[in-house]
């Protein structure tokens, strides 16, 4: 039913040209923040902040962040009490609010994080807004995070607590606001009439079903991944009692809206209760023969009550999840599940869940599997559990990479490894990070990147749809660049990797899926080059240049000029024809890599001599104009 009425949908595209407005490359205008709280303490009073507990919270002008007051809070005795307001009546549902406090220890040092408690029918909920900071008595620290009410509440608070001790703090200057949404872009193609080889899917928190968000999501996927609320912790979080709270309303929303969904995860080393891992005298399991019966009998209980409480309403589940670690010799991931009980536990996993969810697609999810080793190393293992007749249907291919990593020819290698084993593959947590390396951090994300981050979304989509028959759905790790994990992991920075920006508007990376022609150059630039070294060794180095066309026009050739300030020779060069004199390189094109279409690429490397340092050059010019270096 679906797939005949997507295929009316992509035909009718096909024969009424697009009228789309132009793309917009950054649609929205500079957005201003209306601020819905401030607590400046200036004025002797609390201004409605209280303590969680009997701690003693009272206006001081002891020392102060902005002004001459702040808040005192004093007499804590536990490490969760601190100051709280109720915001019951100020957040609505579905606005991603901005919440900024600073903090300071009256007392000691410790770290501290802001949160919200919310109450539904008197079960409390503890989201995390930001994470344990480094707070001491000499210095104000800023605690900023964002929140999304995603559920009906009867109690909502913001508060900060401590990570261990309970020294008296100083809280000042609170702010919360929001960016008024804009309304979704309804005369764009949607992403799923487009590609209709396979389903595809976004992951999604509470968030992203109400509102705008709601509507761009059924907009343009066919299908949804809760991103965590399918998790051990979010399902079992004690022994044996089940909560289905943050799932249920995912999965009736992809009901009511005719959306797939993926299950995800069963089995994973991470986010998973200590609970599970502790044994019946209380300490930490070793490995011996009952533990591993007490393991395994968790984990079918929790699998039966998880993937049985859904039926047929999640149509494939993600058993395990990350169990390959290409660095032991085995391949195997040393988790506390295989230290325990060996592969015994992905043998369990996919047989109860075969039991308990027959008509579902059994999958086996990883990251990196593009890395040969890795993707060996898995191989080897779906190979090995398979013949043994262990039910995995399918391979997941997590694909978090970045604007310039991996190549398509690994990516593409990585499909045709899993195709002779006869197995359904799966893109399931792509996302394009604007980063490639943890110490880079942009403000906002740059014009280049989002580009180069378009150019990797059309090729790698590109090798998908050539792979149709191999691939059976591809997910995207997230809605929006409003809401991506990769804002905190691995490190905590604004990224942007998703197909629509932080305000639900299409970016290049958009049009890149459903119509490359219409992705955006930034004005001005015409060529884009990446220079690496790949090697260095005493006296010689190796490194490779990746030229890309960013103009609008194609290139019949071209010719790439830069200088070198260290001295360096380079010695013998592939896939380009050199000229050097002296600092002066110049590397034009050979025969079969001259012609660059808009967003064309084109990689030569070579080998080359140095003598006490080896400065990557700062600039290059294509045919005489100057590049963006990336
Ligand atoms: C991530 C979620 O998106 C985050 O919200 C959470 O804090 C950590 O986990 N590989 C996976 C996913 O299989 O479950 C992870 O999801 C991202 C990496």
């Amino acid at each position: 039913m679906r797939a005949l009425a997507r295929l009316t949908v992509a035909a009718l595209l096909v024969a009424a040209p697009l009228t789309a407005a132009a793309p917009a490359a950054a649609a929205a205008a500079d957005p201003t923040p209306i601020t819905v709280l401030t607590s400046d303490f200036e004025d002797g009073t609390a201004q409605g902040w209280a303590g969680r507990a009997a701690e003693t919270v009272t206006p001081t002008d002891a020392v102060a962040h902005g002004g001459t007051g702040s808040l005192s809070v004093t007499e804590r005795t536990a490490a969760w009490q601190g100051p709280s307001l109720d915001v019951l009546d100020l957040f609505e549902k579905g606005t991603a609010y901005t919440i900024s406090v600073w903090v300071r220890m009256a007392d000691g040092a410790d770290s501290a994080r802001l949160s919200v408690e919310r109450r539904t029918a008197g079960v409390a909920s503890y989201d995390q807004v930001v994470g344990n900071t480094a707070v001491t008595t000499g210095a104000w620290v800023n605690l900023t995070g964002h929140y999304t009410l995603a559920t009906d509440v009867d109690f909502l608070r913001i508060y900060v607590e401590t990570a261990s001790t309970t020294g008296s703090l100083f809280l000042d200057d609170v702010t919360v606001s929001y960016v008024p949404a804009l309304p979704i872009q309804t005369d764009i193609p949607s992403v799923r009439d487009v590609v209709t080889e396979f389903p595809v899917g976004a992951a999604v928190t509470g968030a992203e079903i109400i509102g705008e968000h709601g509507q761009l999501l059924s907009k343009h996927f066919d299908s949804i991944t809760p991103g965590n609320a399918l998790k051990w912790d979010a399902t079992e979080p004690t022994e044996d009692s089940f909560t289905f709270a943050q799932a249920d309303p995912l999965i009736a929303y992809a009901k009511a809206h005719d959306l797939a969904v993926r299950g995800h995860t069963l089995v994973w080393h991470n986010q998973t209760p200590a609970w599970v891992f502790t044994g019946t005298d209380g300490q930490p399991m070793t490995a011996t023969a009952e533990n591993k019966e007490l393991l395994l009998a968790r984990l079918e209980n929790h699998i039966r009550n998880v993937a049985g409480h859904y039926g047929d309403d999640i149509g494939v589940w993600d058993v395990v999840n990350e169990v390959i670690d290409e660095t032991q010799a085995d391949g195997l991931r040393r988790s506390t599940w295989y230290t325990i009980t060996g592969l015994d536990y992905i043998r369990t996993a996919f047989r109860v869940a075969r039991e308990v969810a027959p008509h579902a697609k059994l999958f086996i999810n990883d990251y990196n599997t593009n890395v040969p080793a890795k993707r060996d190393a898995l191989f080897n293992l779906v190979e090995k559990l398979r013949a043994e007749g262990v039910p995995i249907d399918g391979v997941g291919h997590q694909m978090h990479i970045n604007v310039g990593w991996p190549t398509v020819a690994d990516t593409e290698a990585m499909l045709q490894k899993f195709i002779p084993l006869g197995v359904e593959q799966q893109i399931t947590e792509m996302d394009v990070s604007i980063y490639q390396n943890s110490g880079e951090s942009f403000p906002a994300p740059p014009a280049d990147r989002l580009l180069q981050q378009a150019y990797v979304y059309r090729d790698m989509m590109a090798l998908f749809r050539r792979y149709g028959s191999a691939i059976t759905s591809v997910t995207l790790w997230g809605l929006a660049d409003d809401n991506t994990w990769l804002d905190t992991f691995p490190v905590t920075r604004k990224d942007a990797p998703l197909l629509f920006d932080t305000r639900l508007q299409a970016k290049s990376a958009y049009w890149a899926v459903v119509d490359p022609s219409k992705i955006v150059p930034p004005a001005g630039s015409g060529c884009a080059v990446t220079y690496r070294v790949t090697g260095s060794w005493q006296g010689g180095f190796q490194a490779d240049v990746k030229l890309t066309n960013t103009g609008a026009a194609a290139l019949p050739g071209w010719s790439l000029a830069w200088q070198y300030t260290g001295g360096q020779h380079i010695t013998q060069l592939w896939n380009g024809a050199l000229t050097q004199n002296g600092a002066d390189v110049t590397v034009t094109n050979t025969t079969w890599n001259g012609a660059l279409a808009p967003g064309g690429s084109a990689a030569f490397g070579f080998l080359g001599s140095w003598t006490g340092s080896n400065p990557a050059p700062a600039a290059f010019t294509l045919n005489d104009t100057a590049c963006t270096v990336l």
